[in-house]
């Protein structure tokens, strides 16, 4: 189905130095527009384009000064896709290459007999970009939505990793409080024991001293002495693995999802690992080898949804004894990389070519939903980085992530 064409609501920036063309274009825009900005040449039009918005840019390519060229690098540059639609002479089709390569849309070749298809060049450009912009909102819908199930997945093993340091944090809690009670106590008995002695009476004096004795067999001093220092370093232990945990989880649930900056693959690791550790552990023996790797750029989040969900797929794909999950980062070249390899039961040749489809899933409802490594491969083109898999049936699957190395001293 194709939308009536409807301008109306359009404001377009028309760049022409020459009066005749730029009437006649002008007019011939007047007439289905909303509104029609002139600029006579490119320094203008970005002046122009830095104060107001538009739906569309419509320039020559031969202007005075800046060419219609730089003006759409300059678009491109600072406001991304906005649509830009190149006129140009006949014979130029050069030019128009050229125009297509730094981001004009479309292009319009002189003389500009038939308004209609200027008209008709200009809905479509702006109507491809708002179903690309409509696109993109529904691919990062995609995301949250299999970051959501995954994170469902994930509640229950969360939980329990939290619930445990929790239970003893409260238990050693409870055993201190126990034992500050009874220090209390002790220390009373040392005032009265004091005073005693400070008295001089022969009798008080017996008596405090018997009870000093009594205070230092005391096993609540020996416990103290020997586990009370133990119980709170533990809890403490237990706390940052809570803190480390929830921290994860923070990383990983975060909304803002296109922010790009440097990031250290290793600790992205281990935040994974610390969300699906409860997932594997009853499963597998998981090794790690984490070289020292530079930076890259890229977007925790995103890169924690890849990680998840390959650990998860290793974790469902070992089934029985001596399961094994293995990740290597290393740097080769320019390249820094993290191997994912578990010894579980392979993918078929088969089902090889489908694995990055969305949607392909070889697991129940409820378990899959086969948009893991669909949105993995989209979150690592993002990263302008690559996903190699090799496999195979009964010894197992290693994925390896591979990034750019960031351009940033980290
Ligand atoms: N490590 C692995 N071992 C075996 N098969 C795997 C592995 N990783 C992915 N697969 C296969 O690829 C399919 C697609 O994976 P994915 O996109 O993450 O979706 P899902 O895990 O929801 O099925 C899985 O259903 C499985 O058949
Ligand atoms: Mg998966």
């Amino acid at each position: 189905m194709t939308a009536s064409r409807d301008l109306s609501k359009f404001r377009v920036l028309l760049v022409d130095d020459d009066p005749e063309c730029g009437e006649f274009l002008a007019s011939v825009l007047e007439r289905e527009v909303a509104k029609v900005t002139r600029a006579k040449d490119a320094e203008k039009a970005m002046d122009i384009l830095r104060l107001e918005s538009f739906d569309a840019v419509v320039t020559d390519k031969n202007l005075p000064g800046k060419s219609g060229i730089d003006l759409i690098k300059f678009i491109h540059e600072c406001y991304g896709s906005l649509p830009v639609i190149l006129i140009t002479g006949q014979g130029s089709v050069d030019s128009a290459v050229d125009a297509f390569k730094f981001g004009a849309q479309d292009y319009l070749l002189k003389p500009l007999d038939d308004p209609e298809i200027l008209l008709r060049t200009l809905w479509s450009v702006v109507e491809q970009h708002r179903l690309e912009n409509e696109n993109k909102l529904l691919q990062q819908k995609l995301i949250h939505a299999e970051k959501m199930e995954s994170l469902g997945m994930l509640a229950a093993g969360v939980a329990h990793e939290i619930n445990n340091p929790t239970s003893f944090i409260m238990g050693n809690i409870e055993m201190f409080k126990d034992d500050l009670a009874q220090s209390i106590v002790i220390f009373k008995s040392l005032q009265t024991a004091l005073e005693d002695l400070k008295s001089g009476d022969p009798g008080r004096v017996k008596k405090a001293t018997e009870q000093l004795k009594e205070i230092g067999e005391s096993p609540v001093l020996e416990r103290m002495r020997n586990e009370s220092t133990q119980m709170l370093d533990d809890a403490m232990d237990g706390a940052q693995r809570i803190k480390r945990i929830v921290g994860s989880l923070r990383g990983f649930a975060r909304v803002d999802t296109q922010l790009m900056e440097p990031v250290d693959l290793n600790e992205e690791v281990e935040r994974s690992l610390t969300l699906v550790w409860n997932d594997l552990k009853y499963k597998c023996k998981v090794s790690k080898s984490l070289q020292q790797i530079p930076k890259v750029i890229g977007n925790p989040s995103q890169i924690d949804q890849v990680l998840v969900n390959m650990l998860i797929n290793a974790g469902q794909a070992i089934d029985g004894k001596n399961g094994h999950i293995s990740i290597r980062t290393y740097q080769d070249h320019s390249r820094i990389c993290i191997e994912i390899a578990d010894n579980g039961k392979g993918i078929p040749a088969e089902h090889m070519e489908h694995i990055f489809d969305p949607f392909f899933t070889t697991k129940e409802v409820g378990v899959g939903t086969g948009l893991g490594l669909y949105i993995a491969y989209g979150i690592m083109k993002h990263h302008n980085g690559l996903i190699d898999v090799k496999s195979k049936v009964d010894q197992g699957t290693t994925f390896v992530l591979t990034f750019p190395e960031g351009d940033i001293n980290g």
